[in-house]
């Protein structure tokens, strides 16, 4: 199969230099990983870091930079990889009372011993909390690809599991399903007015949580409990919650705008629903109604009293198609609004992080004047080629599990994405594989942009691998597929009661 697949783009593309770009970056991708106890467990940041600044930390095993690394690593077969990360993850899950059950932002070792970051020598000193909702999505795409059950089941995971669930399940002051984080918890790790509850965040606690109920199932079809048991039971309805509540709240399109800004303000009391956010008209911006054309549709990005975030986050919207939080036509609506707006969100470079970027005085008031994230750079604007692969993942994951819905759509979408992998074959190898470009374009290597980024490098490679090598893989991706049969299923919480 993996054959017949680029034999055909041999015979497309006969003269292209995909052959060896793909051997190179391949090569500079194995020079990324690195060992820690003696058994290589992740790849570094980046290749080309400055060895003598001690405080830049681009040598180190990033959490959210290695999602790609290791789902690469599954295509190809190399659990033990996968397994020495996610065992020195776990190991290094926090312990201590404030931070109980959170995963580090990165790690490395020195001189034989592990050094971990959960934030405490980051800008702003802020906690990654993304790195600690990716580790069940990666374990359970381990469990499922591999499929070692023991590991999955083991008492390490199903306690690390456990750990991190109290972190979310627990009371709070909210009666929301929603996570609260504070600004640069996520990928964004400098200041970009992403407090609350941003978009990345709260679909990444959706997957989180789907992989943690499927984890918990395995613990049960080895050694249940009644506490696994109605763990998985509130976790399946924060599940739920959470869904309802991100598509009630952050799912737009043309007709949803018109309604929104009609509603009534100024609501409180037990029967008025229609603007539980109070918010008004004047903050929904000129720029959507071109953005959002006649059936395009996206998730924005926060919902807070009076000030939802507009912004298009490229991640956030990627994930919601991945782990099946929006719903097939809502996916297709967000592939029109992409297309409908290719010259924002690819251009040169695809593709762009956040849209539109903040400027002049609102660059100044909520970033801080921060001197990295200024208008069309970095994460304001900038363009990353390591996002493309998660889109690239929906629409190529979109059509195996709809193969036969808007064909015309799809034929068009499937376009966008070869002549955006084209842009990285041709463009990253001269731009030494940088981690972001700058600028409405993005043609400009990013203003202080590291070099040999390893996630550029391995979502090029992925990208290569569902397209040219072995299409099922994306299968990988698919929370759902493969996942362990529920023989004598929990859905009566009655049972439990007693
Ligand atoms: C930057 C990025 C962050 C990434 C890190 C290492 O801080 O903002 O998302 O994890 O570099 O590449």
């Amino acid at each position: 199969m993996a054959g017949r697949f680029s034999q055909q783009n041999q015979r497309v593309r006969p003269s292209s230099k995909e052959d060896q770009v793909v051997l190179k970056a391949r090569e500079h991708f194995e020079r990324t990983l690195i060992p820690v106890r003696g058994q290589l467990a992740g790849s570094v940041a980046a290749l080309e870091h400055p060895r003598h600044d001690e405080a830049l930390n681009y040598g180190e095993i990033f959490l959210r930079d290695n999602v790609p690394v290791m789902v690469y690593l599954l295509t190809q077969k190399r659990f033990d990889i996968v397994k020495q990360f996610l065992s020195i993850c776990l190991d290094l899950q926090s312990t201590t009372y404030q931070t109980r059950g959170v995963f580090p932002t990165s790690f490395v070792e020195e001189k034989g011993q592990l050094i971990a970051d959960y934030g405490q020598r980051s800008i702003g000193r802020i906690t990654s909390v993304d790195a600690s909702l990716w580790w069940p999505v990666l374990c359970w795409m381990y469990v499922k690809s591999s499929g070692d059950e023991e590991f999955g089941s083991s008492q390490a995971v199903q306690r690390g599991v456990q750990l991190l669930l109290d972190l979310v399940l627990h009371p709070t002051f909210e009666g929301t399903p929603v996570l609260f984080v504070p600004d640069c918890a996520f990928m964004i790790d400098r200041p970009m007015d992403v407090w609350g509850a941003p978009l990345e965040v709260e679909v990444l606690l959706y997957g989180s949580l789907r992989c943690c109920a499927q984890i918990m199932e395995l613990g049960r079809k080895h050694h249940g409990s009644r506490l696994l048991d109605q763990r998985l039971i509130l976790t399946r309805q924060w599940v739920h919650d959470l869904r309802q509540f991100l598509l009630k709240h952050y799912w737009v399109t043309s007709k949803t705008m018109q309604v929104l800004r009609r509603r009534p303000t100024e609501q409180y009391g037990d029967n008025q629903h229609q603007n539980e956010f109070n918010v008004q008209p004047q903050v929904i911006p000129d720029w959507l109604q071109d953005w959002l054309e006649n059936r395009g549709g996206y998730l924005i990005g926060n919902i807070r009293t009076g000030r939802p975030d507009f912004r298009f986050y490229s991640l956030g919207n990627s994930l919601g198609c991945l782990f099946g939080l929006l719903t097939a036509p809502q996916q297709r609506a967000l592939f029109r609004l992409t297309l409908h707006n290719r010259d924002h969100l690819m251009a040169e470079m695809p593709m762009r992080i956040c849209h539109p970027p903040m400027e002049s005085l609102e660059w100044q008031n909520k970033t801080g004047s921060d001197p990295k994230n200024w208008p069309w750079s970095y994460h304001n604007g900038g363009h990353w080629p390591s996002l493309l692969w998660f889109f690239g993942s929906s629409i190529l994951l979109h059509e195996r599990r709809h193969p036969h819905a808007d064909v015309l759509l799809m034929g068009q979408m499937k376009a966008l994405l070869e002549e955006c992998y084209w842009s990285h074959l041709n463009q990253l190898p001269r731009q030494q594989w940088a981690e972001y470009f700058d600028g409405p374009t993005g043609t400009w290597v990013g203003q202080q942009s590291r070099t040999y980024q390893t996630w550029t490098i391995v979502g090029f490679l992925l990208l290569h691998q569902f397209l040219r090598v072995n299409p099922d893989d994306v299968l990988l991706l698919d929370l759902d597929e493969g996942a362990v049969p529920d023989p004598d299923s929990i859905d009566s919480p009655v049972r439990h009661n007693d």
